[in-house]
């Protein structure tokens, strides 16, 4: 059942069905009906965007909208109106009705299960609903989200449904943004956000509500939450817990939470028709776009807005080339479609616009991750098209890797995208595989994530928060005993941990920041080699997640130029995206210098607000800011001593072999050693598209890892010595037997502790 991994190419799940195989598209079937479409006039857009962006404006700068704008008084009506139509749309919501009755359960019970449908309102409404029944006047509201563009939307919403300004009494807060202050009331949260605040506040004294939302998103986090909301629910009698979720999993949720009741709010649902396809299909992005196409330009605009789900950013940019590209071989005679593109990096100014009203004449389609599957509600969508796969991170615990793959979704999944359509009235959902498929290969629920990820990092976190005894952390679903054992094993060789398993000193510090425990390792190690400053701002550089480097398709020669200036000398590429930031801050951070590089301007901007907040954090665990620019080697020891379980060495063939691991992998084309093939190097991550590649590379001295890392490698392990049967070091067997030797010893000292 192992997925493809490149479901584009390999998979086979689509081909069209009867209904829609009569309206292929084809240039002939797109003549212009002009009965069904309106071209929007461009007077007509110029006073309707205005308008709306004053309403944005006012709504944002906390305007209080029934006092007195200082404008001119249509727009002190429309924004008026706006706000009115906020609060008039906020009581036609499912959960209105339900509003008392639900304050009364919140009142009567601790802890509460909270089950309704997506788009009911149960995010926006419930934590405004305890303000005005009076529980912020004990302490703040918090609300979870899995997914940061939720938490940040989300309360943009309701900063406008409240008429205040985002940031004071709504804010959000988000890994390496916090948009509160100490007016906030009603805070919206990254559930990881709240893990770190256990860390600091164990029994989360400021607030008076914890909603843990989107439960059955069962993400590591909020699993990980549970536990110790669970916990802290016994500990403060006075704290209110609200779980919330779309309606999978409530009665699982409950048990876990000691027979908590359940509280239903009933959906509005509309007849969805589901429409398979009747063959598999090669290639699903080429399948979504021509059936979005074809919805477009065979329906009328007014009818509804089309919502495909697709796996990732890349995958949605290129779905909206395509569109694009198509569109304009179309001609100019069809209907407006706007493209909203929405994933999880997606600039926040950019966010806005997928909740925009679609202007009447056109058509928006929304080009989403599963970020709109249960996180987001869009209104107006009519059409759901869905290829069936998602990314979902996948580990393998016997040979630590993890990896993102694209995975075929869950019945439980695809009947949430499909539920999407039919939320304003009937909807349709096209999905692109058949109903054997959906049948026979599909799961019935998604494998919750603490099952199949690196556990490393939360265990830090744990063991940081206090937790000593992992073994019996009540979890909802236990992980697999192999991957808490390589979780330790990992923050061992680190020297996080020592022989106990208690945190170090090191560990305490690695834990202060909010990263891979490998990056943050390599942060403190730093210390020791002088050269903190340049070991921030790479990992700065590697926390931002959209590229750095700009590489438009009419110039990609100049842009491939413009990036290898920075990896003159084959510096590897820790050393480049150092260069890269040096060089932008020494143009005092000029957006010119930024463009004549082809470098993205946002990307930098975001990676110096990451910078500065390690900064501050490297004050907290007392490490000296200390610069060593042109000590390459300390710059380069200081990564291995976080990365060193990531080394590999090259091979006759080319490939490169991970020093520890039985595994083959290459360098990724986009890095500057590509071409160098030095013998050893030491890589941040893998990513697996055709093969599997190490990203971010930096060459290395194989005697460093017996220096740095002498519990680790031993000499055999580097030595030169093509005779030997397993020239990459240990074989997998005595790894593993390695691995499990050293962790029978540390479980029985934990069980000691405990
Ligand atoms: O949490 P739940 O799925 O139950 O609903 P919600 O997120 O509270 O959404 C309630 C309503 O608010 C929906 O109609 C959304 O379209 C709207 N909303 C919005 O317009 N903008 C946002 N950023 C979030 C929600
Ligand atoms: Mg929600």
């Amino acid at each position: 059942s192992q997925p493809d991994r490149n479901p584009a190419g390999k998979t086979n799940l689509f081909a069209e069905q009867k209904a829609w195989e009569e309206h292929q598209i084809t240039k002939a079937t797109l003549k212009f009906r002009s009965k069904n479409r309106k071209q929007r006039s461009e007077d007509y857009q110029f006073v309707f965007e205005d308008q709306i962006e004053f309403i944005k404006a006012s709504l944002m700068d906390g305007v209080k909208v029934d006092q007195e704008p200082p404008t001119e008084s249509i727009e002190k009506s429309m924004a008026k109106s706006a706000f009115g139509k906020l609060q008039e749309d906020r009581k036609t919501l499912p959960i209105y009705s339900y509003r008392d009755e639900l304050l009364q359960a919140i009142n009567d019970h601790q802890v509460l299960v909270i089950v309704g449908e997506t788009g009911s309102g149960k995010t926006t409404q419930i934590p405004q609903y305890l303000h005005e029944a009076g529980y912020t006047k004990r302490g703040k509201i918090g609300c979870t989200q899995p997914r940061r563009v939720a938490a940040m939307s989300v309360a943009a919403r309701v900063s406008q449904e409240m008429g205040v300004k985002l940031g004071n009494e709504v804010g959000y807060s988000i890994r390496f943004e916090d948009c509160t202050s100490g007016k906030t009331i009603l805070k919206y949260m990254t559930d990881g956000m709240l893990l770190r605040e256990f860390v600091g506040e164990a029994d989360l004294a400021s607030y008076s509500v914890i909603m843990v939302d989107e439960a059955h998103e069962r993400t590591l986090s909020t699993d990980m939450l549970f536990g110790l909301v669970k916990d802290l629910a016994r500990f403060r009698p006075d704290l209110k817990l609200l779980i919330s979720s779309a309606t999978l999993d409530a009665e699982k949720f409950s048990d876990y939470f000691d027979c908590a009741p359940i509280f239903k709010i009933p959906g509005r649902r509309f007849p969805v028709e589901i429409h398979y396809t009747k063959a598999p299909e090669a290639d699903y992005m080429d399948a979504a776009v021509v059936t979005a196409l074809q919805i477009h330009v065979t329906q009328p605009p007014g009818d509804g807005d089309i919502l495909i789900f697709l796996t990732g950013q890349e995958e949605i940019e290129t779905a909206e080339e395509m569109i694009k590209h198509r569109i304009r071989g179309l001609g100019t005679k069809i209907a407006e479609l706007i493209i909203c593109p929405i994933y999880a990096n997606l600039p926040t100014e950019l966010q806005a616009k997928i909740f925009e009203p679609t202007p009447e004449g056109a058509r928006k389609v929304v080009l989403a991750t599963n970020i709109a599957e249960t996180s987001l509600t869009i209104d107006g969508i009519k059409y759901v098209i869905d290829p069936g796969f998602s990314k979902m991170k996948s580990y393998n615990p016997r040979t630590g890797m993890e990896s993102l793959l694209v995975t075929p979704i869950s019945k439980a999944s695809a009947n949430q995208r499909a539920g999407r359509s039919g939320r304003t009235g009937p909807g349709k959902c096209f999905r692109l595989y058949t109903a054997h498929n959906y049948m026979n290969d599909f799961k019935d629920n998604t494998v919750p994530e603490i099952q199949r990820t690196n556990l490393a990092n939360v265990v830090l976190s744990l063991k940081s928060i206090g937790i000593i005894d992992l073994m019996d952390f009540d979890f909802m679903d236990p992980p697999p005993s192999e991957a808490l054992l390589q979780a330790l094993e990992q923050l061992f060789a680190l020297a996080a941990l020592n022989q106990l398993g208690e945190l170090t000193t090191t560990g305490r510090r690695m834990a202060e920041f909010p990263l891979d425990p490998m990056l943050s390792k390599a942060i403190v190690a730093s210390d020791k080699y002088k050269c903190s400053d340049e070991i921030i701002s790479i990992a700065a550089m590697l926390s931002v997640v959209n590229s750095i480097f700009y590489r438009p398709k009419d110039k990609q020669v100049h842009a491939d130029n413009a990036r290898m200036n920075f990896h003159m000398g084959n510096v590897g590429d820790h050393i480049a995206l150092l260069k890269v930031y040096n060089s932008w801050k020494e143009t005092n951070f000029s957006t010119q210098w930024c463009y004549e590089n082809y470098i993205q301007v946002r990307s930098m901007k975001r990676a110096r607000d990451i910078r500065d907040q390690l900064e501050g954090l490297l004050e907290r665990v007392e490490i000296e800011l200390s610069s060593n620019v042109n000590d390459l080697e300390a710059i380069k020891k200081s990564i291995t001593s976080g990365f060193f379980p990531h080394s590999a060495r090259l091979q006759k063939n080319g490939s490169y072999r991970a020093v520890k691991r039985p595994q083959a992998v290459n360098i990724h084309p986009s890095s500057g050693l590509v071409q160098a093939l030095p013998r050893w190097v030491v890589y941040h991550e893998l990513v697996l598209t055709s093969k599997e590649y190490m990203r971010q590379v930096t060459e290395l001295k194989p005697e460093w890892l017996v220096e740095i890392a002498p519990h680790y490698y031993q000499l055999k392990d580097v030595e030169d010595s093509s005779s030997k049967k397993m020239p990459c070091g240990i074989a997998p067997a005595e790894d593993l037997e390695f691995t499990y030797n050293r962790f029978r010893s540390v479980n029985l000292s934990l069980d000691g502790i405990a």
